[in-house]
């Protein structure tokens, strides 16, 4: 998706910075009404209200989280009044916003100065790649609800080259201290000095699991890194950089996370 002027110059992915006027037909498109086109024939039609009063005018302008909108009668509000982030996690890195031990940590890579942004779900400290930064704990919540399986894919460097045996029982399910794993999809990618590079989807999210499992099959991990995350890709996003999400990733975030577009 194109980026355009005005979403480049905003910094958190507010889309539009509260506070600020904007037109009421992209109000109302937000806020998931409907497209900004369909949204121009809900105003003339007299169905949108602001502070009470019936607005026809095409030309109108809203404050989020100043003006009270309502379609129908329904107040709407913009599902995106929040700020989502993709950072590529270097190794060393600790995620967790404070580390008694002194350790680097995700938040010394935090996108905007002031903003407390969390991560969603955690990686390993040597563990590189795609972490979600949000202020949207109801998203985050269910991000890592076991219900909505939202899977991750990650690319392992494993010690010796995983057998037939020992990929079908990654796929399968492996025994774990806390149980079996749920079926996962294994891909071998490369061999190379003795290592295999792999690539494992889980649709779990337990403490250090990708390593445990290749553990359990006989296969220490050398080293991971997450490359996908449900339908978010980290792409060419340097180490150590963030960027805010596009909005048809959030868009279909949400959906993994079973809300819809206007929810939330
Ligand atoms: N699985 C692991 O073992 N470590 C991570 O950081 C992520 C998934």
């Amino acid at each position: 998706m194109t980026r355009t002027m005005e979403t480049m110059m905003t910094a958190p992915r507010t889309t539009t910075p509260e506070g600020e006027p904007e037109r009421l037909q992209r109000f109302l498109a937000r806020c998931g009404v409907a497209s900004r086109r369909h949204a121009e024939t809900i105003i003339a039609q007299g169905r949108v209200q602001v502070n009470g009063e019936v607005v026809t005018a095409m030309g109108a302008t809203v404050v989020s989280g100043r003006d009270v909108v309502t379609v129908d009668g329904v107040t709407v509000t913009p599902p995106n009044a929040h700020a989502y982030y993709v950072l590529h996690k270097p190794a060393g890195y600790v995620t967790t916003l404070k580390d008694p031990s002194g350790r680097p940590t995700v938040a010394d890579l935090m996108p905007i100065e002031g903003r407390r942004l969390f991560p969603v779900g955690r990686l390993d400290r040597d563990t590189t790649g795609l972490l979600i930064l949000t202020d949207d704990g109801e998203l985050a919540h269910r991000l890592m609800h076991p219900r909505y399986h939202v899977d991750k894919s990650y690319v392992v460097v494993v010690r010796g080259v995983p057998g037939t045996q020992a990929f079908r029982t990654l796929e399968e399910g492996v025994d774990l201290d806390d149980g079996r794993t749920a079926p996962a999809e294994v891909e071998l990618v490369d061999v190379a000095g003795g290592d295999a590079t792999v690539r494992v989807v889980i649709r779990e999210g337990r403490k250090r699991q990708v390593r445990r499992m290749f553990s359990a099959v006989g296969h220490p991990v050398v080293s991971l890194h997450r490359e996908r995350f449900g339908p978010v890709l980290l792409g060419d996003l340097p180490e150590g950089a963030t960027r805010p999400l596009e909005e048809d990733e959030l868009a279909a975030l949400r959906a993994a996370a079973g809300l819809s577009e206007n929810e939330g």
